[in-house]
């Protein structure tokens, strides 16, 4: 299943540059046209493109292998059960977490976010205590926080930036406190492409005794996370951005703390025993996967992490820092464009307004060109609002994008500006 990126890897090492004409090749969509023109896709920060390897691995689970796990001797199961836990691992060893009991299948980023705020936060919160999160959150990291403090009479706090869309670390560190419970940071912002100092974040709140979630779903594509590295308690992902399917992410918690939060869901598989008196736990990880769970998503997100981890994650990041580069060079001779989010840690993420076109309007036209990038507030109103924009235009990089996706993009945003001449 590794061929093709082993391939692309052996292109790179001859030519001494990764070779993303030949990432591109694996991956079939990419193959096909939008409004009669070649697809140019730039919107992998919404959601990533599969490689075959990823298309494939679904299959054969889902042809050869497919019954219910931990629930059956018979064969399949079995199989189907080897194939999950596998996966785990894979993630596991992806992440450099020291355990398997460390991580925990959910549906996304959204959902392993929601598992912390309720069966962590909840019980330890009560009046007057707070949560800090960073102005750059997406929605997933600021309402599930709402939430909670809603339910407990806590307060949440949030840490401010500066006009590039950086995190002012000075700011942030005075806004630690005893109130604090827990700090829920961003490792990459998706609407600006910001990569905020997380191991230093991690640190200050350590200092205090504070424990630190980070939404790792902007950055585990774009140079991976080592969570012993990061010193982190939580952190979460979704496979469908790192060129896996959809429906399925993880949470990674550090052990001693997953051991003593309650599950967050019942049902079937996270219990030892039930009774109409009471029940008990199953042990780490499966007290916090209620029902029968996603195995042949997480079959393709084990698949994903081959692939990636096949085509070198530094290579990667260096190839999609290069087309951002370009890309931002170009865009700045664009009469009218503004680039949101100028940090100087950057992610493969470029921003942008352009005076007197509604960045909708852009988006549309840029798709009649085969040109696809979000257009929005990127479910990230507050950056938005930080900012005095409605919207912005966000076009993403990843492995596949080549150099002429790039000149793809300028040429369109070109020949919109003369369409609102
Ligand atoms: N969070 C996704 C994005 O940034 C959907 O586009």
């Amino acid at each position: 299943m590794a061929t093709a990126a082993a391939t692309a890897t052996a292109a790179a090492l001859a030519t001494g540059r990764f070779d993303a004409a030949r990432a591109r090749a694996d991956f079939p969509i990419l193959a096909r046209e939008v409004n009669g023109r070649p697809l140019v896709y730039l919107d992998s920060a919404a959601s990533a493109q599969r490689p075959r390897a990823v298309i494939a691995a679904v299959d054969h689970y889902e042809t050869h292998l497919h019954a219910n796990v931990h629930r059956g001797v018979h064969t399949l199961s079995q199989a189907a059960t080897e194939a999950f836990e596998g996966a785990r691992e894979r993630v596991r060893r992806f992440l450099n977490a020291r355990s398997t009991k460390e991580i925990i299948f959910t549906r996304g980023t959204t959902e392993a976010i929601n598992l912390v705020a309720q069966s962590y936060a909840r019980p330890h919160l009560a009046p007057g205590d707070e949560i800090l999160v960073t102005w750059l959150e997406h929605h997933a990291n600021i309402v599930p926080w709402q939430m909670v403090c809603a339910a407990t009479g806590a307060t949440l706090r949030v840490a401010p930036i500066d006009e590039r869309g950086e995190l002012r670390f000075d700011e942030f560190q005075a806004l630690l406190s005893p109130r604090t419970k827990l700090v829920a940071t961003a490792h990459v912002s998706n609407a600006l492409g910001t990569v905020l100092p997380v191991k230093q974040i991690v640190a200050a709140a350590h200092a205090r005794g504070i424990p630190v979630l980070l939404d790792g779903a902007q950055a585990v594509a774009h140079g991976g996370a080592d969570v012993q590295a990061l010193d982190c308690d939580f952190y979460a992902f979704s496979g469908h951005k790192l060129y896996g399917p959809t429906g399925i992410g993880m949470l990674y918690g550090r052990e001693a703390l997953l051991r003593e939060m309650p599950p967050w869901q019942g049902g079937g598989d996270m219990i030892l025993s039930v009774t109409f008196e009471g029940s008990t736990w199953n042990d780490l990880p499966w007290k916090f996967e209620a029902g029968t769970p996603n195995m042949s998503g997480a079959v393709g997100l084990a698949a994903a992490i081959d692939y990636l981890e096949g085509l070198g994650p530094q290579a990667v990041h260096a190839h999609e820092q290069r087309l951002l580069a370009k890309a931002t060079a170009a865009a700045l001779e664009i009469p009218g464009l503004r680039i949101i989010g100028t940090a100087s840690d950057k992610a493969a993420v470029l921003s942008f307004t352009i005076e007197g076109i509604h960045p909708h309007d852009l988006g549309t036209i840029l798709d009649h060109e085969g040109v696809a990038i979000r257009t929005g507030h990127h479910c990230a109103m507050p950056v938005m609002d930080f900012f005095k924009v409605a919207a912005t235009a966000r076009a993403s990089f990843a492995c596949y994008n080549v150099d002429g996706d790039v000149d793809r993009l300028i040429a369109a945003l070109h020949a919109a500006r003369e369409v609102f001449a």
